[in-house]
């Protein structure tokens, strides 16, 4: 049906106004719900139109920083979705095809039809001149990297507060040889002409991309786009998504049963503390102490949530049973199945104590939830299972609670902080749910789990008086099976190497390795070696990932 709007809206090309397209659409497409405004009990938001760019979550997540709550959907999302999201205006993101192929994704015409404002961003913007009657071909040469921004409507809201030059990051290869009828040029750059263009009806188009950190002032534009054009007035903030959110969980819970499992991580202590304000001893939560945890990791868990928050928390010491479980495994792979499977069934073994639960609490995040819903059609290799602890067991029949699941993780830090949460917990480094097992490289042994939370704590201490702890994605030590000689005082030493790890990232798919000033890593060395028994060796990992993986494995 696309194509068949397209080859139609080609051969019309020359004189097609909005109404026509519309009325054109409505033809092929059927009759669109119109989109309402909603009463204020959902936030406004921007609609980001996923067309496919690597830098669609990144839209989302630049609106959010100016406290406008966005979501991001699939390019064909049905307008009654959308409509239920109190929508103040759409961004068009951009996208790997060509608006001129044949069966390539397109807007939908309720975007247009809703008289919403539109900002398209490179495919986005070619979409709209596209199918309001512009003309969009291949480009002699792709034009990749930075531009200057030429500005010919200053007196434009979407450049309010902007100079008349600015550096703008490019990435294309088709160009735009005509604009639709009413729409002008508001900016140029030596390659395009068109690098900005708008009609009078607040649609938008810009041919760089103001999301990505390359271009400086692009959150002065999408700041501009959405509160000097759409309106909004930025009532996403941490403390009304409590509140919002605590009133949605009493609710759904009504007089039902919650338990969530809580690993000691941001996600779920966040999690467990919203639904606990929301509906107090109605929520169990299962704290199971693995063993593979690090060092005081159980206690701060315990005294942050049952003693000083009050909160209903069995904490189950399961350690040996864990232990027991590890005994002679050395696959890595293997580690994580058993890992998992006994989390489940210590799970299982305790929330059938509690007797009837209805809702299980979990902490999915925002990117999970885009990630599963894309990654259903990307064939990906697989290189790690990465069992979450809090996982729904597949033989327990509750129904999912998940609160933070349209937040970014910086938003989770956020809530917890207005919740309360102690900073040290808020700002916690992710750590994986199988914990130091896949840190021991071969056999889990409680002999190796000490000798590696020693040095791990050394690792962490040193990182923390260094104040670098914030700006690492994550620093940890691994305990390898290499044994080497050294020589401490006049005697021969035949003892571990423990390899240190420090790495920046964004989102750990991937990642570099921090470059440490050299006297904080000789002073973890040092401290290592004199105060871990058994370790005689430290090295630091400059391996990036990838090649290698953040976890040893
Ligand atoms: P890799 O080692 O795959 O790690 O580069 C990427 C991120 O995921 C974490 N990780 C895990 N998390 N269960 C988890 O919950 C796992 O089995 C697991 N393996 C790795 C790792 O710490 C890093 O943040």
């Amino acid at each position: 049906m696309e194509n068949e709007l397209q080859s139609r809206r080609v051969a019309t090309s020359d004189d097609i106004e909005i109404s026509t397209y519309l009325e054109l659409a409505k033809e092929l497409h059927g009759e669109q719900p119109v989109i309402e405004a909603k009463p204020p009990t959902k936030p406004e938001t921007i609609v980001v139109i996923d067309f496919g760019s690597q830098y669609s979550m990144l839209i989302a997540r630049r609106i959010r920083e100016h406290h406008v709550y966005c979501e991001l959907v699939p390019y064909d999302t049905p307008g009654e979705k959308i409509a239920s999201l109190n929508p103040k205006g759409f961004i068009l993101s951009g996208g790997p095809l060509s608006v001129y192929e044949p069966g390539v994704p397109l807007p939908l015409p309720y975007v247009y039809e809703s008289h919403l404002p539109v900002l398209g961003i490179c495919y986005g913007m070619q979409a709209i001149v596209h199918q309001l009657g512009g003309e969009v071909i291949s480009g002699a040469k792709h034009e990749y990297g930075h531009a200057i921004l030429h500005i010919n409507a200053l007196d434009c809201p979407l450049f309010a507060d902007l100079p008349p030059s600015l550096p703008v990051w490019m990435s294309h290869g088709d160009q735009i040889t005509k604009l639709p009828p009413t729409f002008s040029a508001l900016a140029y750059t030596e390659n395009s002409p068109f690098a900005a263009i708008g009609n009078d009806r607040n649609i938008f188009g810009l041919q760089f991309h103001p999301e990505v950190s390359h271009t400086p002032q692009g959150k002065t534009i999408l700041q501009n786009f959405v509160y000097r054009i759409c309106g909004c007035h930025g009532d996403w903030t941490s403390a009304n998504f409590i509140s919002e959110n605590t009133r949605k969980i009493r609710e759904q819970v009504g007089e039902g049963r919650v338990i969530c499992a809580l690993s000691g991580g941001v996600d779920s202590a966040v999690t467990a503390t919203l639904i606990d304000r929301a509906i107090g001893n109605k929520l169990t939560c299962i704290f199971i102490n693995n063993g593979l945890l690090r060092r005081e990791e159980p206690e701060r868990v315990f005294n942050t949530f049952k003693r000083n928050l009050k909160m209903d928390v069995v904490c189950v010491d399961a350690a040996e049973r864990f232990l027991e479980r590890l005994r002679g495994v050395t696959d890595p792979e293997e580690k994580r199945r058993l890992i998992g499977n006994e989390f489940i069934q210590v799970f299982e073994e305790e929330a059938a104590k509690l007797g009837k639960v209805n809702f299980l609490a979990q902490g999915t995040l925002y990117p999970d939830v885009i990630e599963s819903t894309s990654s259903e059609t990307k064939a990906a290799a697989k290189i790690k299972s990465h069992h979450n602890v809090g996982g729904l067991p597949p033989k327990m029949k509750f129904t999912l609670i998940e609160p933070l699941r349209y937040l970014f993780k910086d938003e989770v830090r956020e809530v917890g902080l207005t919740l309360g949460l102690p900073e040290e917990m808020v700002w916690r480094q992710p750590f994986p749910g199988p914990g130091l097992a896949i840190r021991i490289v071969g056999e889990v042994t409680k002999e190796k789990l000490a000798t590696l939370r020693a040095a791990d704590w050394i690792v962490m201490n040193e990182i923390k008086k260094a104040k670098l702890y914030r700006q690492l994605w994550q620093s940890f030590a691994v305990l390898t099976d290499v044994k080497s000689v050294g020589i401490m005082g006049d005697f021969r030493t035949y003892g571990y190497l423990i390899a240190v790890r420090a790495i920046t990232s964004n989102d750990a798919m991937t990642a570099d390795w921090a470059r440490l000033p050299h006297d904080l890593l000789a002073r973890i060395s040092d401290r290592i070696v004199n105060e871990v028994s058994n370790v005689n060796r430290v090295v630091y990992d400059i391996t990036s990932k990838p090649p290698a993986t953040i976890e040893w494995e």
